[in-house]
């Protein structure tokens, strides 16, 4: 129907007779003559309709209203003197209509279109009008871009696009499941998978070598920014492999899409231990795009004059005390912020705030009394404090000082805006520890399928396993591991689990059974691709990348899913609602 997009239309098109399509984004009628932009997929070009060229063009023209569709063929000319617009690719340029189309007509936009402030309901109600911004196209564009490169990228490697089953059985990422109720067992159900992780194994001992699957993954988990119940993964497993291989396939990938969307990062990635990553900047995904690392000074406390510091100083497997120095941090902060701070960690647990101000003379601050000239100097020179500025301190039991020290020192790079722009900070966390222990439950800290790097241990905690995250800008883009390959091993981390052989069997009988014939070496990993995409594009919204996105209470607002379904299908399905849930 057209001869061209908008975009295409320039200057070397003066004199031609074009034909362009698309939605009419404002019509302005400067006195009889009618100008309308006119907009495609991802630019605008000027119409004009003068009485003088040609009224018929004109009078329909009249009848146009933003959003109406217009099909529209006239003469491209140069726009006059100082009516150029340099924010367009058509700025030069513009169609002097002799034929006018209206395909179809609007009603009125239930809100203005690129209006970032307008309430996310109606927007989400309306997504596909959401969609038609210039905004949303560019963002899906790069979306598309980067999952073409992903493809071509682990094709050049000698990765099989392989599909897994969507109806299956729980995997074991530890939210809880979507299912679904078969019609044909009546009291059974399927669940959606949380990963493809158990078929991308099953590959391996298939012998397909490399795998790989852009999945979608269903996850009943609460909602966050970052967090989508139904979200896309870019999916990875390869066989015969150790760590280094697995990660140096990651950064050709990562590198891979960055360049074919036109990012520069660097070839390969920083790593640190999951231990470094937690006692320096208490997150196992710290964001390095600035430094403020904790410096550990239990010691030095351990020798002070208040008895709360002194004791918590005692045990220093189980506490921590840990300094935060902020770089002029007492000329930036007002005694009145400075307060505020303690109330802050509070809400994460802190019983309270120390600091310390390093003035021309030395340390001030009301802890100072508690410590000897000596040690008030160990100080200065352990957290290298220059004239002006301020020192905090956190002081407890090891995992809630790491968390609220980590999220303080997060919250002050914000406060001070010293996190920079379109920076690209990975990072490698590598060894997390194998098992977590809360509430006296041992639980997988990746999932119970990771290799052990050793099961001898006195605490289990301290058990490592053979896994890594990719962590970009303080966000965990993916993550995976190498796997246990030998059925005894799973069989004893099952055990240490706390999961029963029956249970085990029950679970995870497959998976089990397919590791006695002969399951080879293998290892893999996950990207977020939505998580990806929002990190390239600087969205917030993790819902701004997703074609037609879900609340945070996990509801399509266009669809209305999920919806009570009739009794005649509940029947159909053997299910009774025991009570309608109050709205
Ligand atoms: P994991 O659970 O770490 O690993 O998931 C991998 C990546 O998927 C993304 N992700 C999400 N994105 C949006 N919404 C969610 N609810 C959500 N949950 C996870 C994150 C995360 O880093 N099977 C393993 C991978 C492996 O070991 O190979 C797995 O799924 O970016």
């Amino acid at each position: 129907m057209r001869t061209h997009y908008c975009a295409e239309i320039n200057e070397n098109h003066i004199g031609e007779e074009v034909t362009v399509a698309g939605w009419v984004s404002s019509r302005r009628d400067h006195g009889g003559v009618i100008f309308i932009d006119l907009r495609d997929k991802d630019e605008v070009v000027q119409l004009v309709c003068d009485p003088a060229d040609n009224a018929d063009a004109h009078k329909k023209a009249e009848e146009v209203r933003d959003q109406f569709v217009l099909i529209a063929t006239g003469k491209v000319r140069a726009r006059g003197e100082g009516l150029e617009n340099p924010n367009l690719k058509t700025g030069k340029v513009e169609i002097v209509v002799d034929k006018l189309v209206i395909e179809n007509r609007s009603k009125p936009m239930p809100f203005d279109l690129g209006d970032e402030k307008v309430n996310e309901e109606i927007r989400l109600k309306y997504r596909y009008l959401e969609l038609r911004s210039q905004k949303s196209y560019d963002i899906f564009k790069l979306r598309s871009k980067a999952t073409i490169a992903a493809r071509n990228s682990l094709d050049e490697l000698g990765f099989l696009e392989v599909e897994t089953p969507v109806l299956t059985k729980s995997t074991p990422e530890g939210a809880r499941d979507y299912l679904v109720p078969s019609r044909v067992h009546p009291g059974e159900f399927y669940a959606l998978p949380q990963s493809p992780q158990l078929f991308k194994q099953l590959l391996m001992v298939s012998g397909f070598d490399r795998y790989f699957q852009i999945a979608k993954c269903f996850r009943d988990e609460d909602l966050r920014a970052d967090r989508q119940p139904e979200f896309t993964q870019i999916d990875v497993e390869m066989s015969f492999c150790t760590e280094d291989d697995v990660i140096a396939v990651a950064e050709k990938l990562i590198n891979d899409i960055f360049t074919q969307c036109g990012f520069e990062i660097p070839k390969t990635f920083k790593r640190m231990t999951y231990h470094e990553a937690m006692e320096k900047y208490g997150s196992d995904k710290p964001d390095l795009r600035f430094d403020m690392a904790m410096v550990d000074v239990i010691d030095i406390f351990e020798r002070c004059d208040n008895e709360i510091f002194s004791n918590i100083a005692k045990a220093p497997k189980r506490n921590r005390i840990k300094a935060l120095k902020v770089p002029n941090g007492d000329n930036i902060f007002s005694k009145r912020q400075m307060k505020g701070f303690e109330d802050y960690v509070r809400k994460f647990g802190a019983q309270g705030l120390g600091y310390f101000q390093m003035k021309e003379d030395g340390l001030k601050g009301p802890l100072t009394k508690f410590f000897t000239e000596e040690d008030l100097k160990a100080i200065v020179e352990r957290c290298e404090l220059a004239v002006g500025d301020v020192v905090f301190f956190g002081a407890g039991e090891k995992k809630v000082v790491l968390d609220y020290m980590g999220r303080f020192r997060l919250y002050l790079a914000e406060l001070m805006e010293i996190i920079p722009e379109g920076v690209f900070e990975f990072l490698w966390v590598v060894d997390f520890p194998m098992f977590e222990v809360e509430d006296g439950r041992v639980k997988a800290l990746h999932h119970p399928f990771t290799q052990p790097k050793s099961l001898d241990f006195d605490d289990i905690e301290e058990i490592e396993s053979i896994a890594y995250d990719i962590v970009l800008n303080g966000t965990e883009l993916g993550g995976g591991s190498i796997r246990i390959h030998k059925e005894e091993m799973q069989a004893e981390i099952f055990k240490l689990l706390g999961i029963s052989e029956e249970e085990a069997q029950e679970k995870f009988g497959f998976l089990l059974d397919a590791l006695k014939f002969g399951a080879p070496p293998h290892g893999g990993f996950a990207l977020g691709l939505d998580r990806l995409i929002m990190l390239m594009t600087g969205t917030d919204s993790i819902r701004d990348v997703i074609a037609f996105p879900k609340t945070q209470r996990a509801q399509c607002l266009l669809t209305q899913a999920p919806s009570p379904v009739d009794n005649e299908q509940l029947k159909e399905l053997s299910l009774r609602i025991r009570q309608t849930p109050t709205a």
